[in-house]
């Protein structure tokens, strides 16, 4: 098939997101840090990927696990200090490895300077950086908060007689972008960041930048799930966003992925269609609430899972990106809970076999892969039930508002434990070491007890690994440009074990089969497929007879 291609460097990069926090720690304390990546620089070489994605590193006091900034140009001391993100960024740079660094801007810490000042009277320079509200006028119209112990995004303040808006929580006041002076500090300090040599952002929470700041009463009978026009798509936002792009993103080779709630796939081109210039790429979340309550997503609930939607997600999304703008492709992050809990098999039995079926997916899709850290050797949930297991201001305070308020928290923390962030977030584990290698110290999140057997250095030493099969699938993708550019299709669709696809360029073809499932899945297709070549397979014998193997993953190259 032959179809304009505009390549791109960002378009065929493989992203590595590591969280600083619970890394490497160099010094002993407890938490991971910066020196504690750099003592890693090989290993994250060894992975073949391409750019690391850095989670915030900027000094915190750690309301949120760093995504409350008090100082947007300096790093938080439990990291270390700028010599030592110099270091690092040489280090990578040094090893062809790009840095993007999380932007987190929709708010800052309440001990931001700004925010300081901003409290401190209502004629400050720095009032206007945030959004207040005046008492004299009555309550604000209510605006629920996910972080906040009672649900409200409203703190009311005394020494000023007004109210602040978080959407997270109470220490994570939310910048008012009506104000220029706000936009052109931001600019500024990605201009900092940039000129020091860094490769581009992920945008934290971009698209709630804007919101309707004449906050409207909500209908009281929405349900949490609808509750999101409130806070995201506000009116302004594609202004700020082209802003954003002139002043900064232009002026640079650099790379960017806004965190994007609430898109749509009708309003997806109006951020990454290359003649708006606003941004290259986002993340969206369709893929991540099957089997999420609708009703409330902070519970889970695996029997609505539904393969042939989950396939039809990705298919429709792909679609939008086939002639302009480009997509991205992840199963894991730090605010959700283990891809191979998630999404695979996290028994003994289909472990390793089940994370290996989805870096075959990650890594043959038509959008730019992201790897969250310690997914490429397969690590799993921890799924606690007891909240003092939790370190997440998510679980923690709605937990105890629940508590509060009389509501069914033990049903919560049964339910939340399988999606909880914390999951993602327990040490990487480097060998069967006291703490995995981690530190020497007690690590600020205990260490998954799993780790005596599932660790890189049990991994580096079985060519059969997870590990090494995520290098070899990186590999793969590296050497066929059609695993990149090449155009999707999917095959047996409504397989509702079977994952299978084409990808088509020019005149290689290549069928990719990841059956996610338990059991031995049949394939229809008219393709002829069996005798073809493999390129790789998570099985020597992926398919016997008509069957393929519980999550069996292959891709083949077809014969015309
Ligand atoms: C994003 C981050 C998440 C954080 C939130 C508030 O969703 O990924 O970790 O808690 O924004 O900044
Ligand atoms: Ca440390």
């Amino acid at each position: 098939m032959q179809f304009d291609i505009n390549k791109k460097w960002w378009k065929e990069k493989v992203v590595y997101q590591l969280y600083p926090r619970s890394f490497k720690d160099a010094n002993g304390d407890g938490v991971g840090d910066l020196r504690g990546i750099i003592e890693k620089l090989d290993y994250i070489k060894s992975l073949g990927i391409d750019v690391v994605w850095l989670n915030p590193v900027y000094e915190s006091p750690n309301d949120d696990m760093g995504y409350d900034i008090s100082d947007y140009r300096s790093i938080m001391k439990e990291f270390g200090t700028m010599d030592d993100f110099d270091a690092l960024l040489k280090g990578l740079h040094d090893r062809g490895i790009k840095l993007i660094m999380d932007l987190v801007v929709n708010h800052t810490s309440d001990e931001h300077l700004w925010f300081k000042e901003s409290k401190k009277s209502k004629d400050n320079p720095y009032r206007n950086y945030y959004h207040w509200w005046d008492a004299e006028k009555g309550e604000p119209p209510y605006r629920w908060s996910i972080f906040d112990k009672e649900s409200n995004a409203w703190k009311y303040d005394a020494t000023t007689n007004s109210y602040y808006l978080h959407i997270f929580s109470e220490k994570q006041p939310d910048l008012n972008w009506e104000n220029p002076k706000v936009r052109y500090e931001v600019y500024d300090m990605m201009k900092f960041w940039l000129d020091k040599g860094i490769d581009g952002f992920r945008l934290d929470v971009i698209a709630c930048i804007s919101k309707d700041i004449s906050f409207p009463e909500m209908p009281k009978t929405m349900k949490a799930g609808d509750w999101f026009p409130y806070y995201a798509q506000g009116p302004h936002l594609h202004e700020y966003l082209q802003e954003m792009n002139r002043e900064v993103f232009s002026k640079y080779d650099c790379m960017n992925v806004g965190e994007m709630s609430f898109v749509t796939t009708e309003d997806a081109l109006l951020f990454v269609d290359e003649d708006r210039r606003e941004l290259q790429t986002f993340y969206h979340f369709d893929h991540t609430g099957v089997g999420v309550s609708k009703e409330n997503f902070m519970y889970a609930d695996d029997s609505n899972w539904d393969l042939v939607a989950w396939k039809n997600i990705f298919w429709k999304w792909d679609q939008v990106f086939a002639k302009k703008g480009w997509g991205t492709i992840y199963l894991g992050n730090h605010d959700m809970s283990r891809m191979v809990s998630r999404f695979g098999n996290d028994s003994e039995k289909h472990r390793a076999l089940s994370a290996k079926m989805l870096h075959t997916f990650i890594l043959s899709m038509r959008a730019t892969p992201y790897i969250y850290n310690g997914d490429e050797l397969g690590m799993t949930n921890t799924n606690h039930t007891e909240i003092e297991k939790y370190q997440d201001v998510y679980t923690i305070n709605y937990y105890n508002g629940l508590k509060q308020k009389g509501g069914d928290y033990e049903g919560f923390l049964k339910s939340h434990a399988t999606i909880s962030r914390d999951n993602a977030r327990t040490p990487m584990q480097w060998n069967q070491e006291l703490h995995a290698g981690f530190t020497e110290a007690t690590p600020w999140l205990a260490v998954n007890k799993n780790y005596s057997f599932l660790n890189v250095a049990e991994q580096e030493n079985n060519p059969s690994s997870v590990l090494h099969y995520f290098r070899r699938m990186i590999q793969l993708r590296k050497n066929h440009e059609t695993l990149v550019y090449g155009a999707f299709e999917l095959v047996d669709e409504k397989n509702d074990q079977i994952f299978a696809y084409k990808r088509v360029l020019d005149s290689e073809v290549l069928l990719v089969v990841l059956n996610f499932s338990d059991a031995p899945a049949v394939l229809t297709t008219s393709l002829a497929f069996s005798n073809s070549h493999i390129l790789i397979s998570n099985l020597e014998q992926p398919q016997i007879d008509h069957f393929f193997q519980p999550y069996a993953a292959v891709i083949y190259q077809i014969q015309q």
